[in-house]
């Protein structure tokens, strides 16, 4: 199975920002790393279609990704971005993530409208779970999950690979092996090795780390390595 490592920037970079950020990574990416792995970027809503331009005109082969979507297809919901606006900006959106559960009282209901909208519209979600209870049961299961423990999110104080196997292999044995497993928190270029040579884990997301493009680079070539 081919690695994922989606970076996630939250509410980090203007424009400008983001174009020399896609600049660095287009010289520094070498066609080797892009053989082992996907790489997607989830930057802020309003940054997708600037930096779709970018990507096409630098050439390289990132995925976009949304931070969020709106639970609801249209009407009078001020400030929500629906699913069918994101299609051909964004390839996939993170669901459920720790600080939206957390910040803005995302529930599993909400969470699990979200999911149905984005199959409907043809987007990938990935799901952000904190612990397996979260992960959903039965069939028709998002094909992407990430493990993200709250106490290792922007704390730097990862989780121990090993725990996190443990959950990664506990989201197969529910999910089917199919699903793809990615552990977020904490990750950096100096400790992804020690999850990515995990068995069950497929990949990773990476915030605080990814925003320094010379650090997500090497964070891409610690990962080829070990794939
Ligand atoms: P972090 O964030 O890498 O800064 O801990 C990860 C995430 O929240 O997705």
């Amino acid at each position: 199975m081919k690695r994922i490592v989606v970076a996630n920037w939250k509410l980090h970079k203007t424009v400008p920002e983001a174009k020399e950020w896609l600049e660095t990574i287009a010289r520094g990416i070498r066609p080797a790393i892009l053989e082992k792995m996907g790489v997607v970027v989830c930057p802020t809503t309003i940054l997708l279609p600037e930096m779709r331009r970018e990507i096409s005109k630098l050439k390289i082969e990132l995925s976009l990704g949304a931070q969020d979507v709106s639970r609801f297809e249209r009407g009078a919901y001020t400030g929500e971005v629906s699913a069918e606006q994101l299609q051909g900006w964004a390839d996939c959106v993170l669901v459920g993530h720790s600080e939206r559960r957390r910040l803005f009282g995302e529930t599993g209901a909400v969470i699990q409208q979200k999911l149905e909208i984005c199959l409907k519209n043809r987007l990938v979600p990935i799901l952000c779970f904190e612990s397996p209870d979260q992960l959903p049961v039965g069939s028709g299961h998002p094909p992407i999950v990430a493990y993200e423990p709250r106490a290792a999110i922007g704390t730097g104080q990862p989780d121990a690979p090993e725990d996190a196997q443990k959950v990664a292999h506990q989201a197969k044995e529910g999910l089917g092996a199919a699903v793809s497993v990615l552990y977020g928190g904490s990750v950096n270029s100096g400790n992804v090795g020690g999850f990515i040579s995990q068995a069950d884990i497929d990949g990773v997301l990476v915030g605080e780390a990814s925003l320094d493009p010379e650090e997500f680079l090497r964070i891409l070539e610690a990962v080829r390595r070990v794939s």
